[in-house]
């Protein structure tokens, strides 16, 4: 047993001092996988299981390019060789240690598994590059780049006014460029980009560039055009004609034309203008149109004909209600009307007393200059003298008044029954002048026939059954046949007792 196992050993010797002539074994490669650009790096290789006494010589390489040596070391006694390095950019990717004998070609060299090593050249000399010029109309294509002077593994951010620039359909920023495809003035403002990288996850470098000013431009949009009418004195009118862009960068340029020429035109760096027209009433003075342009489009306004037809005719005002429960007249609506007038105001009063806009129980609706409407809840607070008084907007001397209507609501809501009666009234007489008919026919039939058949029995005793309904449901209000009578015969009925 003994002897076996020193035999064991003796062999393990024998054959380990005989490879080590000609087999050196993997060397191991150790270093950082993550460096700095211009840094000292110190890389060490081992051959572990070399045990001779040649001198072994430690070489790096990239790995694939074999040509190049990164740095060599002699080992006497097959100690660890540390290969010091600095660091470039190029050296990024997969490094091995070659191992050989000095002097005895003999032996084969062998080779470490590949080491990665990842470097780091911090970011420097950040700035925007463009090539078209930096104020520009709206729907135009912008694109930046961020260019370095130096940095690997370098993240971007864009920055507009301080912000990050969002990503959207339209924005586009990737790797080192920022794309927007449409613009609008909202992509205005000053643009910067920021350029950082990471060394061992703790150091941070960063590169600002300095900053680029865009300026988009919005296209003006299609003016609003309309006047008002100025009283200068006793004679003399005015138009004073506003014309209005919604959007639009200023400076924008307001020119007012008549069918024929240019009238007038103004710049402002507001987005409306103001031009006056001298004015003849109740007469027709052409048309006017307004154009609005700043810089690359002409937006064009509706064509506005210059007439002023004043307040007159009769004023006329009428009413529709709604029922609640009950059939009770819960809201009321006054119309008021003027046979002409193109600027017109108009005023509503309750006992000589002016309503405003809206009130606890009532709601101005202008419908200038067509009509107006007031809007009441019928209650206590409603009862009242009502009229409306028109007038031209630019001379309130001239107001022409309705005739006036007095509303109570008890008046108001005795409506309903008066007209449940009047429509019975009406359908009992119907009902009443069928059944004569009926008996003279029968009479007429039982002088010819000189008999009562069944069926006029029948017809009788059915005759008698509708009466005996009827008499029922003009005190029951029967729903439906007071539906079916709101009509014109309402309208009548309700306008003649209201009317003072
Ligand atoms: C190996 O060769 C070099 C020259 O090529 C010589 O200087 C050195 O002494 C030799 N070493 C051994 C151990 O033979
Ligand atoms: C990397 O960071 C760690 C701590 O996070 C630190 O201990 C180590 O020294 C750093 N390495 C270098 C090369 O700076
Ligand atoms: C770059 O800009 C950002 C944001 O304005 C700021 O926080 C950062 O300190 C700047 N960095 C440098 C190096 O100027
Ligand atoms: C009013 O009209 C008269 C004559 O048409 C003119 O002389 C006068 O200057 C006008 N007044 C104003 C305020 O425009
Ligand atoms: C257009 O305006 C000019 C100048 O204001 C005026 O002389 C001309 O009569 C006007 N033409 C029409 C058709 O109104
Ligand atoms: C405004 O009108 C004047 C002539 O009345 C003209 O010379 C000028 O070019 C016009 N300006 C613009 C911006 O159209
Ligand atoms: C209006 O006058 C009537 C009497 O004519 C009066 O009953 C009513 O309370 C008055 N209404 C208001 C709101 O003053
Ligand atoms: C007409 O309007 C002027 C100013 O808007 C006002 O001072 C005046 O009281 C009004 N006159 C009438 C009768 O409403």
């Amino acid at each position: 047993m003994f002897a076996s196992v020193f035999v064991v050993i003796l062999g393990l010797l024998y054959c380990r001092k005989g490879s080590s002539q000609s087999f050196l074994g993997r060397p191991r490669l150790y270093g950082p996988s993550e460096a700095l650009a211009k840094e000292v790096v110190y890389f060490k290789c081992e051959v572990p299981d070399y045990a001779g006494d040649e001198e072994i010589y430690l070489q790096l390489f990239k790995v694939g390019d074999r040509n190049r040596s990164l740095g060599g070391y002699t080992s006497l006694r097959g100690e660890v060789g540390a290969i010091p390095k600095v660091i470039k950019p190029s050296h990024e990717g997969y490094l091995e240690c070659v191992v050989s004998a000095q002097n005895n070609s003999g032996i084969t060299p062998t080779v470490s598994h590949p080491h990665y090593l990842k470097v780091i050249d911090p970011v420097k000399g950040a700035e925007i590059i463009h090539s078209d010029p930096m104020e520009f109309y709206e729907g135009n294509a912008l694109q930046l780049q961020c260019q370095l002077s130096a940095g690997t593994h370098v993240s971007y951010k864009w920055l507009l006014n301080g912000q990050p620039v969002s990503q959207s359909p339209v924005h586009y920023a990737a790797d080192n460029l920022l794309r927007i495809d449409r613009t609008s003035s909202k992509d205005s403002g000053s643009y910067m980009c920021m350029a950082t990288n990471t060394f061992n996850k703790t150091t941070v470098f960063s590169s600002n560039s300095s900053e680029v000013v865009v300026t988009i431009k919005d296209f003006v949009s299609s003016p609003n055009i309309a006047f008002t009418v100025l009283k200068e004195d006793s004679q003399n009118y005015s138009a004073v004609v506003t014309c209005e862009s919604t959007r639009g960068t200023p400076p924008i340029t307001f020119s007012l034309y008549n069918r024929t020429e240019l009238v007038t035109n103004m710049t402002t760096d507001d987005r409306q203008a103001t031009f006056k027209v001298p004015l003849v009433l109740d007469r027709h003075l052409g048309w006017l149109q307004c154009q609005a342009n700043n810089g690359e489009r002409i937006a064009y306004s509706d064509w506005l004909p210059l007439e002023v037809v004043p307040a007159g005719g009769p004023v006329t005002m009428h009413y529709d209600f709604d029922l609640g429960e009950n059939y009770a007249i819960v809201g009321l609506r006054f119309y008021c009307k003027v046979k002409k007038g193109s600027h017109l105001r108009y005023q509503w009063f309750l006992n000589k007393t002016l309503l405003q806009d809206r009130g606890s129980f009532y709601y101005v609706a202008n419908e200038a200059p067509k009509q107006s409407i007031l809007l009441l809840s019928v209650g206590r607070s409603s009862t009242g003298t009502y009229h409306c008084e028109v007038s031209d907007s630019f001379d309130n001397t001239t107001a022409i008044s309705s005739k006036k209507h007095y509303l109570d609501k008890d008046v108001l809501n005795r409506l309903p029954i008066l007209l449940v009666a009047v429509v019975f009234g009406c359908f009992t007489a119907l009902i009443l002048l069928v059944s004569i008919c009926c008996c003279i026919g029968v009479m007429f039939r039982r002088r010819q026939y000189g008999e009562k058949s069944l069926l006029n029995l029948e017809m009788d005793t059915m005759r008698a059954a509708y009466e005996g309904d009827l008499d029922l449901s003009v005190y029951n209000e029967d729903p439906d046949v007071v539906n079916a009578a709101r009509g014109d015969e309402f309208d009548h009925a309700s306008e003649a007792s209201v009317d003072e």
